[in-house]
C-alpha cells in the first residue's frame, strides 16, 4: 500500500516517523519472502496515539513488525502499511538484577550484554534471531527456558485503549509460545529481572546451546524457525521427518534437511510456495497422525 495521502505524508515528519516508501519486506523478513509496501519507522513512542488516529481516520490498515524473524509475509502489493520502532541508541539500562530493555532491542545482543554485566538466565535465547518486543509477544524459549519467566514488567501500547499501559509481571500470562497480550498490542518496552551469574559461566551455557542449534537446525538458510508449534507430548519436527518429508518442496521452498519442522527458502519462493508446503505438510500429519499441526510462524497474507 502506497501513502498518497498528502495530509498523512505532510504530519509524519512531526510524529517522529520516517516513511520507507515502497519497502520489499522479503529484505526485512529472515525467511526473504513478501511483498511490497510503506514503511512508518517510529522514533517517538509518545506519538503513537497520534500516528494511528491519523492512520484510521484516512482508513489506512497497518501492521506492527519486530524482527521479521517469526513471520511469513504474503506476496506482491500489500493492503497496508507497516509500523516498526527504530532501535533508540541506549536500548539497554541495567540496575542491580534488572535490565530494562526497549522492545526494538535486538534479542541476541541483550542476552550476551547481560551476560557480559554478570546476568544470566537466557542463554537458550542465544541464536534466536529477532527483536526483545517479538520474543516478549510470544515468549520466545529454548533448551528448557523462557523470556516470560524473566519479565518483571512490560510498557506497551494498548490498540484496543489507545493508550500506552504498563503491565506488572503478574497482569500476564506466559504459556508455550503463547501470551496474553492482544495481536494489536504493541510492545514498547520490558524490564526483566534475571539472576547473577559469572560471565565465564554463562558463557558455557551459552556455548553449549549454539552447539546443540548448529547440530540440529538449518542456521545457515533463510527460515523462520519452526513453522509448527510442538503439539502437547509430541514433537512436530519428529512426526514431520518420520513421514520422510525432509526436502519435500513447493517451488523454491523447502523442508529442511536438517530439521524437519524449519521451512527453508532455498531459492526465490514465494509466499504462495510456502504457503502451498505448510498446508501440504499439515494435511500429511493430519492424515498419518490424527493431529491438527498449530502453526507456529505468524503469517500476513491479508
Ligand atoms: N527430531 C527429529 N527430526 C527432525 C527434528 C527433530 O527426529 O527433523 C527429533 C529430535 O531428535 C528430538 C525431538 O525431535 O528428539 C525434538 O527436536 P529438537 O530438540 O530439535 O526440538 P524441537 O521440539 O523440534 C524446540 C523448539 C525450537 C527450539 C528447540 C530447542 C518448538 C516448536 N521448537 O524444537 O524453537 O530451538 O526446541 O529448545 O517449540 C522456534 O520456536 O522457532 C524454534 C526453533
Amino acid at each position: 500500500m502506497h501513502l498518497k495521502d498528502p495530509k498523512i505524508v505532510a504530519a509524519l515528519p512531526h510524529l517522529g516517523v520516517l516513511l520507507r516508501q515502497r519497502t520489499c519486506l522479503a529484505e526485512l523478513t529472515s525467511l526473504g519472502i513478501g511483498g511490497t509496501t510503506d514503511l512508518l519507522s517510529i522514533t517517538k513512542y509518545e506519538a503513537i496515539a497520534e500516528l494511528l488516529n491519523l492512520l484510521d481516520a484516512q482508513d489506512v490498515p497497518h501492521k506492527f513488525l519486530g524482527g521479521g524473524s517469526n513471520l511469513l509475509v504474503g506476496d506482491g502489493e500489500l493492503p497496508w502499511v507497516v509500523l516498526q520502532l527504530a532501535s533508540p541508541e541506549l536500548d539497554i539500562v541495567l540496575e542491580g538484577n534488572f535490565a530494562q530493555v526497549d522492545a526494538a532491542a535486538d534479542l541476541g545482543r541483550t542476552v550476551t550484554f547481560c551476560a557480559k554485566n554478570d546476568l544470566g538466565g537466557m542463554e537458550g535465547l542465544i541464536g534466536v534471531p529477532g527483536t526483545v518486543g517479538g520474543a516478549l509477544r510470544m515468549n520466545a524459549g529454548a533448551y528448557g527456558m523462557q523470556i516470560g519467566s524473566y519479565v518483571r514488567q512490560v510498557k506497551l501500547y494498548r490498540a484496543a485503549t489507545r493508550k500506552m499501559e504498563t503491565l506488572e509481571g503478574d497482569q500476564i500470562s506466559f504459556e508455550y509460545r503463547h501470551t496474553s497480550f492482544a495481536a494489536d498490542d504493541m510492545m514498547l518496552a520490558v524490564k526483566l529481572e534475571l539472576p547473577s551469574k559469572p560471565y565465564r559461566e554463562i558463557l558455557k551455557g551459552i556455548r553449549i546451546c549454539n552447539e546443540k542449534r548448529r547440530a540440529s537446525q538449518p542456521l545457515g538458510q533463510k527460515s523462520a524457525g519452526c513453522i509448527f508449534k510442538n503439539p502437547p507430548g509430541a514433537s512436530a519436527g519428529r512426526m514431520i521427518d518420520e513421514l520422510g518429508l525432509k526436502g519435500l518442496n513447493v517451488g523454491g521452498a523447502r523442508v529442511s534437511d536438517r530439521h524437519a519442522n524449519f521451512f527453508v527458502n532455498s531459492g526465490k519462493a514465494s509466499a504462495k510456495d510456502m504457503l502451498q508446503l505448510i498446508a501440504d505438510v499439515r494435511e500429511r500429519v493430519e492424515k498419518s497422525f490424527g493431529v491438527i499441526l498449530e502453526h507456529e510462524v505468524v503469517v500476513w497474507n491479508a
